[in-house]
């Protein structure tokens, strides 16, 4: 049974979460096995508009099984949060009946000093003249360097032995009231107000009663599911450009989001994917710092953010926005080996006179098609454009691939064809019903 992924080739925000939807009635499951409440992938149908965080688009359709896997950082309230949320749009209860919702035993919990050490860094960072990483201060980074540096973390299947718990978060908590202290004390940032171990226990393992029937090991049931022929749809979060390891270090995000995350993520062997879906939109968006090579800070740009909307899901920070990257989107298509390619947005570029793709950078006098490993010389880099014509019809209304206009077809053939891939989707609005099958 074939396994689908579903990556983003940009700085997120591709629409994945359309995508996802529209690929789950393929599949038995569906899987997020990265990042945390960071994400926001919205789905729309039937004139309702979801957006989730942590839950995977999966979780919508009756019948299937969502797996939260070990590589995702699990903010406990967030995911609760969000399933009362989604319970109120779905008008009953999330997960589904038959469907199941399974959460990793090893997943990396986010605690509230997660958040106040995401806070505090980054206003280092600013305090210290340095742009800063513009995170979603969700305690992303904190909570994966806690992992990675495995003195002070806890994880999901420790709420399942509250004895220990309590413990651990005792230890742990009251580290963190030192560094935090600390860090407080020396930026002059006035008191600290200390974490209260006892509460934060007593919280965490209230949100354990809720989420205990889902805790298990993720990574077991999904190598069953695959010995099983069941087919598994990963849901990717963040974008290429946003791995901690191959993207615009340092303005990345703190896990691999990109087509290398996905055996990590979830453990399930790579050799076992038939797809790599990358997402793209018809141009280029980015929250946050760091460079943007094609970055519009002009009126065209203040179009393309009010036709797309484009403003984040999770923090409503208005997008950064400009023309289709395509020198980064090969580079990510290429490293996460990328066989079929879906473009979002593109009823966004209607109305355009001409449509611009960056097909190089010039860089230190030179023309370039590879994408700089440093962040220094990538906001030395300027774009060299190729310019097609634009098309003035309206494309919402377009079902199949014929009925888009020439001009918008070869923009979308010029796309695929530089980054080498074949275009299998494009979305012409944010409904589900609005998805062209190429
Ligand atoms: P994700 O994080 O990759 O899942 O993407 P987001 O949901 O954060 O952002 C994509 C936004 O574009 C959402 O508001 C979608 O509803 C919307 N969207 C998705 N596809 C299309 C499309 O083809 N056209 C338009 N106009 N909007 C779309
Ligand atoms: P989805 O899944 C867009 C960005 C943040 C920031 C950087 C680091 O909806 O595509 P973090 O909080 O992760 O430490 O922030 O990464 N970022 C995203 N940008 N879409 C996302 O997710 C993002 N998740 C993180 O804006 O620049
Ligand atoms: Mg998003």
């Amino acid at each position: 049974m074939p396994a689908t992924s579903v990556i983003g080739l940009q700085w997120g925000d591709e629409a994945k979460g359309k995508f996802v939807d529209v690929l789950t009635d393929q599949h038995d499951v569906v899987c997020r096995y990265l990042g945390g409440n960071n994400a926001g992938h919205t789905v729309v149908f039937d004139g309702k508009t979801f957006k989730l965080s942590l839950l995977p688009a999966g979780v919508l359709h009756p019948g299937k099984t969502a797996v939260i896997a070990t590589g995702v950082v699990l903010d406990p309230a967030a995911l609760l949060n969000e399933m009362d949320r989604a319970e109120q749009s779905m008008g009953g209860p999330v997960p589904p009946e038959g469907t199941e919702l399974l959460i990793s035993d090893r997943a990396h919990l986010i605690f509230p000093w997660h958040l106040a050490e995401d806070a505090a860094l980054e206003t280092d960072r600013g305090d210290a003249g340095q742009q800063k990483i513009g995170t979603t201060l969700r305690g992303i980074g904190p909570c994966y360097r806690d992992k990675a540096g495995r003195t002070h973390a806890v994880r999901a299947g420790d709420l399942l032995r509250p004895d220990r718990f309590r413990r651990r978060v005792a230890e742990v908590c009251a580290f963190k009231n030192r560094l935090l202290g600390a860090m407080t004390a020396s930026a002059g940032k006035g008191d600290f107000e200390p974490f209260d171990a006892d509460e934060i226990a007593d919280r965490y393992l209230g949100f354990a009663e809720r989420l205990g029937p889902y805790l298990t090991d993720t990574t077991a049931y999904l190598l069953n599911a695959v010995d099983s022929g069941k087919s598994i749809l990963f849901e990717a979060a963040q974008g290429s450009m946003l791995d901690i390891d191959h993207g615009t270090f340092p303005y990345v995000t703190s896990s691999n989001s990109s087509g290398c995350g996905v055996h990590p993520g979830s453990g399930v062997p790579e050799r076992h994917l038939d797809t790599m879906l990358g997402v793209v939109k018809a141009y280029s968006t980015r929250v946050g710092g760091g460079p943007f090579v094609t970055e519009l800070e002009d009126e065209t740009g203040d179009r393309i953010r009010t036709r797309g909307n484009e403003f984040g899901t999770v923090t409503g920070r208005p997008r950064r926005c400009g023309w289709f990257d395509a020198v980064a989107a090969r580079y990510a298509a290429r490293l996460s080996g990328v066989d079929a390619l879906a473009v979002s947005l593109l009823d966004v570029l209607d109305g355009f006179e001409e449509v611009k793709i960056c097909e190089a950078y010039e860089l230190n006098g030179q023309r370039t098609t590879d994408f700089p490993s440093h962040a220094d010389d990538l906001a030395e880099a300027t774009p060299v454009y190729r310019t097609l014509p634009g098309w003035s019809e309206d494309t919402t209304g377009c079902r199949t691939y014929a009925d888009l206009p020439a001009n918008a077809r070869t923009y979308l053939e010029t796309v695929a064809e530089v980054l080498g891939t074949e275009l299998k989707y494009v979305g012409v609005g944010p409904d589900r019903a609005q998805t062209i099958r190429v």
